[in-house]
């Protein structure tokens, strides 16, 4: 059974608070609202209970966790040798969805980091995921709080539908505000990497600490094992137009037009996930994923329309991308990830009927 417990987003009750954290500290597995998106969180030093997030989830083992802190300097519970550039982008972000990979302490358990002499960190901006990592007196580590290969949840239903009676609590304060991961800037190398794109962008991380590289946007052997949670995000056959912009360019209208069409007439629910001031062809329903002058809000809404599309049965989705900067990175990679297929519009596009 998952008990499920509303709480105040701004100020929860100290009560639910306190009994999340017992439900932590006796080794259960608490799913938690994150500015991001909802974790599933285990007391981080606690291997057994590690173990049951992995379960829950359906995880692989070889795929690390996210240790989630109440402050600052916490880090040095998990982490060693933290330089000062670790410093100053802990001072810049935190709290927020910045997740650092730094030499691990030998404390943590192998099963929290997938046995990798790394850790990754990070202080959400939340106040329900703050008071319940203080009150539970421990770091907690927490994967998103989805099925593995699943799009990550940003309400508590979304949690309830893939994870109820798997999990012992959910807290639900309502949708989260980023709508996708932590950015996890890997600074363990040489030069500072981006492991993931994400809620913080790659330009604000290089206005602190100068050029960063990211890794795993694209196709090729995966940097970091996460990129493992991509191919199945959504159930339907999602199609994902590459947009060199936020805004759409005439030949991306076109081609999401016309690629709905094609597979409408090859007999397929098609829907399309769009920007507000996208106009497109009345050849299928579109979702709104919001203005393409506010990423903000394209990626707050993202993952919420693509399940919703999803459990109104649509079994294509036609989507596009926002272009490289800023959010539109993160945008274009959790798109990428869980694209069937993905069309360049100056090229000739594969339709229906070549898959
Ligand atoms: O916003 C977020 O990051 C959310 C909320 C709940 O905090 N969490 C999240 O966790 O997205 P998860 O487990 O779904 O993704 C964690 C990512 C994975 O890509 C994982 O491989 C990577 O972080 N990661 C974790 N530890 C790592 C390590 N030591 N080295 C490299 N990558 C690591
Ligand atoms: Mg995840």
């Amino acid at each position: 059974m998952t008990e499920v417990l509303r709480v105040d987003a701004e100020t929860p009750d100290p009560a639910v608070v306190e009994h999340a954290a017992s439900v932590l500290r006796a080794g259960g597995t608490v799913a938690f609202p994150t500015e991001t998106v909802y974790g599933v969180g285990a007391t981080a030093l606690d291997a057994s209970a590690v173990r049951r997030v992995f379960e829950a989830k359906g995880r692989p083992p070889e795929d690390p966790l996210i240790v989630h802190l109440a402050a600052e300097d916490g880090v040095h519970l998990v982490a060693r040798d933290v330089l000062a550039i670790a410093h100053t982008l802990v001072r810049r972000f935190w709290p927020g969805p910045l997740t650092l990979v730094l030499p691990r302490r030998p404390e943590v358990p192998a099963e929290v980091t997938a046995g990798l002499d790394t850790v990754a960190v990070r202080m959400p901006a939340h106040h329900v995921a703050l008071a319940m990592i203080e009150a539970a007196r421990a770091p907690v580590a927490a994967p998103s709080a989805n099925r593995f290969g699943r799009a990550s949840p940003t309400t508590a239903q979304h949690v309830l539908d893939d994870l109820e009676g798997r999990i012992d609590l959910v807290l639900d304060a309502g949708p989260t505000s980023v709508g996708l991961e932590s950015t996890v800037l890997d600074l363990t190398r040489e030069v500072p990497t981006i492991l993931r794109p994400g809620g913080v962008a790659r330009e604000e991380i290089e206005r602190v600490v100068g050029m960063v590289e990211v890794s795993g946007s694209t196709a090729g052997p995966a940097p970091s094992p996460g990129m493992l949670e991509s191919h199945y995000a959504v159930a339907p056959e999602l199609v994902v137009v590459e947009c060199p912009d936020a805004r759409a360019t005439p030949e991306v209208l076109a081609e999401m037009t016309s690629l709905a069409r094609r597979y409408g007439a090859a007999g397929r629910g098609v829907a399309i996930a769009a920007a507000s001031d996208d106009v497109l062809g009345p050849d299928a329903e579109v979702s709104r994923l919001g203005s393409s002058k506010d990423l903000d809000e394209v990626a707050h809404n993202l993952f919420a329309v693509l399940r919703s599309l999803e459990a109104g049965g649509a079994e294509v989705i036609v989507s596009r991308s926002f272009g490289e900067a800023g959010l539109g990175l993160a945008i274009g990679d959790r798109l990428r990830r869980a694209a069937a297929q993905i069309v360049v519009p100056s090229q000739r596009p594969r339709g229906p009927e070549s898959t």
